[in-house]
């Protein structure tokens, strides 16, 4: 029997693609990763490291679900490599609280009704974590400017708006 090959003669097959060894901090945890180098910090949480706490929504910086906080400030996870956080500290939703004792912003999403669906929620308190770290937002016209990169297709702005004031004022107090 004749062998079928789908490859034209001469053509190449395709090699593997290359990996690397990536050496991450999160959660307080070092973990080593084979990956390609191309492989964005979201990729590397969700595929590699089954953190699928942190969502995809858009993969282009334009929605925010993403967000992680690195070295406690919020970046959207799908805008950077992971191998360019080799030296930091990577936080991301499963670092910020467990289900005996949750985050406060976490216990404000739930006491506001925060979320609908949930799918930007994770995201929507890394955010706000990196803000109260950032010390800018003390009133409610501030908290929205500086947190409206991330989207709430459900439209819960509203409540995560009184979530998030309640956190900051605590901190603030
Ligand atoms: S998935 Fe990163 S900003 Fe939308
Ligand atoms: S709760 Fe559904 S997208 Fe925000």
């Amino acid at each position: 029997m004749l062998h079928q090959s789908t490859k034209a003669p001469g053509e190449a097959v395709a090699a593997p693609p290359p990996t690397g060894t990536v050496r991450l901090t999160i959660n307080g945890q070092q973990r080593e990763l084979q990956i390609a180098p191309w492989t964005t910090l979201l990729d590397a949480l969700r595929e590699y490291l089954d953190l699928t706490g942190t969502k995809k929504g858009c993969d282009h910086g334009q929605c925010g679900a993403c967000t992680v906080l690195v070295n406690g400030k919020r970046i959207n996870s799908c805008l950077t490599l992971a191998v360019m956080q080799e030296d930091a500290e990577i936080t991301t939703i499963e670092g910020l609280g467990t289900q005996e004792n949750l985050h406060p912003l976490q216990q404000a999403f739930i006491d506001h009704d925060a979320f609908q669906c949930g799918y930007c929620t994770p995201g929507q308190i890394c955010s706000a974590q990196g803000l109260i770290n950032e010390g800018k937002a003390h009133t409610e016209a501030e908290i929205r400017e500086l947190m409206s990169g991330n989207i709430c297709r459900c439209g819960a702005y509203t409540n995560i708006l009184a979530a998030v004031k309640e956190v900051v004022d605590a901190k603030t107090a």
